[in-house]
């Protein structure tokens, strides 16, 4: 049964009813659909695209480039839920480029809207981006794009000096007006307070369950990704093995002539074949 399709609206309703968020990353047409299929309320072309899927050691060297070419892909596979293009490093230094670059997501791959790291120092990229007509959602607390200066992938916001500027910031981003926030790895109870002060719905990925929703990197959760597993992450199914499994059945079965078997062979009749 085709499901209704997801707008801001919706997801505005759902923190108002107090019903939780669901949010995923994709970064193609197999794992969009799938994900689009089970009934996900998001779907976030992450620029996680860099370690889980292009193999680098961190997000800084994702281009506009792979973000628009896997935002396609994973437009092709999402039909009912909200599809989140992931604004890559550097490509919204200022206002100019922030614009240009999010309204790429927009009219080249068909996202209904963007995300963008960072508290006051994106303000001004995101109130361009917003002035724009092209909805925004922010991210705070661990930032990957600034893992340089954050020193590594640390928990964020656990002083009460940097708390409090989370709070502020998540109110700011409110007030030039994005339409959610995603709470990346920061005191449970600092995401408490933010939601609870915030109209918008928050998003946390280590933030806790009091997030009016959550979001894990699809990779992590499906065992797909095997160099790290964040304490925040839940792995659901290990595909790895299962996918190991299936090559090595494969590759024996080549090597001892098991495999192909006559079903998966074609044929000429003989008087064809006779005439060869
Ligand atoms: O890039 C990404 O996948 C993200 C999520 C972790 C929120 O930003």
């Amino acid at each position: 049964m085709e499901r209704e399709k997801v707008t801001i609206q919706y997801l505005q309703k759902k923190k108002a009813k107090r019903q939780k968020i669901s949010m995923l990353t994709a970064y193609d047409y197999p794992m969009a659909k799938l994900i689009d299929d089970a009934g996900v309320d998001i779907i976030l072309v992450g620029d996680s695209l860099g370690m889980v899927v292009l193999g680098y050691d961190s997000t800084l060297h994702v281009t506009m480039e792979d973000m628009i070419r896997h935002s396609q892909a994973a437009r092709r596979g999402t039909k009912s839920a909200f599809l989140v293009g992931d604004m890559p490093y550097k490509s919204y230094e200022n206002k100019a480029d922030a614009v240009r670059n999010a309204k790429r997501f927009i009219e080249e791959a068909g996202c209904d809207a963007v995300k963008l790291e960072g508290g006051t120092e994106s303000l001004e990229a995101a109130g361009a981006i917003i002035s724009s007509s092209i909805q925004v959602m922010g991210h705070l607390g661990l930032t990957p794009q600034s893992i340089e200066k954050l020193g590594g992938y640390k928990v964020q916001g656990k002083t009460a000096e940097a708390a409090r500027l989370i709070i502020e910031d998540a109110k700011k981003l409110e007030e030039i007006g994005c339409f959610s926030l995603v709470l990346e790895c920061i005191p449970s109870e600092i995401a408490k307070i933010i939601t609870s002060e915030l109209d918008i719905p928050t998003i946390g990925i280590g933030a806790g369950k009091d997030c009016d929703g959550q979001v894990l990197v699809t990779n992590d959760m499906v065992g797909l990704f095997d160099r790290f597993l964040p304490k925040f992450a839940k792995r659901y199914v290990n595909l790895s093995d299962k996918i190991m499994e299936a090559i090595s059945t494969y590759k024996k079965e080549v090597e001892e002539g098991a495999f192909p078997a006559p079903e998966h062979e074609f044929t000429i009749k003989k008087e064809e074949l006779e005439k060869i």
